[in-house]
């Protein structure tokens, strides 16, 4: 059985035909930036996260730029974030300001809450959680001491569309949030997409004039700002695919409830733990294999079964920031992360054979059934 680790065809086929006629329509009517299948789908990603207002981008990197100059960072002082991320979480905050580190909780890959207080300083100005392989960060406790402090916080939930904290869906709690809709994510364009999500009518304004160069009327521009703005095609593929966001993600939860179930007995698997009340939406299912995790993913790969290493170097291990002056044991739970983490398949379109497949391949590893 050939099983590669990520295969967007069944999603793809289901909003195919629509989306080819809106493309259709669309082109008739010269329609390709803006319009109203951009206005919708803020409309309806508002909606869907419980926020006020959505702000559709080019990207998720843009949406954490465009978000933390909104948010008034000052170029001189720090955000801290997670070490265990994708390199765009650091470059938003370094483009913008200066980036500051505090390490990850063991178990849930996610930020601290108590390494975010003791790393904070005078010049800390904002935390800035990432909602790492769709399970949303200790967003309570990170907002009390934001709250105590007089910080900013602003989401990272580029990987966790449609996840919650205790009921409440990610993308408004801070002061807003980012998405990506790069193909992978849960919610994906045909290209590059992202959105920024807040309940702050200020805030939105704002990033709303950022995104397309500073305009506030026609050729008039009240500040500098940027080309971050969202493709109408895009916009028309997302709104399409936006009403199967729930099925889908109650698929990959699911598939990793019979992950957690098949393998949660081997003594040397360890997954993300999941905190009471959250709802984990599984953008990918990560394990943590302590030193066998080569050995296992070259047994998966000789049984057809595509697996990836997310993330093999944290963030402050990266020669890009060899200038901040880390070195290896500032972070030891990220750097422990990233020296175990195996993810396997995990995607709508996997089969239940499939699944027992690959859960079956990993028990075999392992010495079970
Ligand atoms: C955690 C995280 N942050 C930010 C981004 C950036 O999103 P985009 O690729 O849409 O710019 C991604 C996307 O891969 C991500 O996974």
């Amino acid at each position: 059985m050939q099983i590669p680790f990520l295969d967007l065809s069944s999603q793809t086929n289901q909003v195919a035909a629509a989306f080819l006629e809106k493309v259709e329509s669309l082109t008739k009517s010269n329609s390709f930036i803006g319009g109203l299948p951009v206005t919708q789908f803020e409309e309806d990603f508002a909606n869907y996260c419980g926020t006020a207002h959505c702000v559709a981008l080019n990207s998720g990197t843009d949406g954490l730029r465009l978000g933390l100059l909104a948010a008034g960072a000052e170029a001189s002082r720090t955000v801290i974030t997670s070490p265990f991320t994708f390199i765009a979480t650091a470059e938003a905050i370094s483009q913008t300001c200066k980036l500051d580190l505090a390490d990850v909780d063991f178990e849930t890959f996610t930020l601290s809450p108590s390494a975010v207080a003791e790393r904070l300083t005078s010049r800390t100005q904002g935390i800035l959680p990432v909602h790492i392989f769709g399970l949303a960060s200790e967003m309570p406790e990170l907002q009390r001491l934001a709250a105590e402090r007089g910080l900013f916080v602003l989401e990272d939930a580029c990987q966790a569309h449609g996840a919650s904290v205790v009921g409440t869906r990610v993308g408004g709690s801070g002061i807003g949030a980012a998405f990506s809709f790069y193909p992978s994510k849960n919610l994906s364009a045909f290209g590059d997409a992202g959105a920024f999500t807040t309940n702050d009518a200020e805030i939105a304004e704002k990033v709303r004039v950022l995104r397309n160069h500073g305009q506030t009327g026609p050729y008039y521009h009240e500040l500098e700002g940027f080309n971050s703005r969202m493709d109408t095609f895009q916009a028309a593929v997302l709104g399409l695919k936006l009403r199967f966001l729930d099925q889908w993600n109650n698929r990959r939860r699911e598939i990793a409830r019979v992950y957690r179930e098949r393998l949660g007995r081997i003594p040397d698997v360890r997954f993300q733990r999941i905190p009471e009340g959250y709802e984990h939406v599984y953008h990918v299912f990560a394990l943590l294999v302590g030193d066998s995790r080569d050995r296992l993913a070259s047994h998966l790969a000789d049984q057809g079964i595509d697996t990836r290493v997310i993330y093999p170097t944290p963030i402050h291990l990266m020669p890009a920031y060899k200038h901040l002056g880390y070195q290896p044991g500032d972070f030891p739970n990220s750097e422990r992360i990233s020296r175990e983490v195996l993810c396997l398949p995990m995607y709508p379109g996997l089969t239940d054979p499939e699944v027992e497949f690959v859960a079956s391949e990993v028990s075999a590893f392992f010495g079970g059934k």
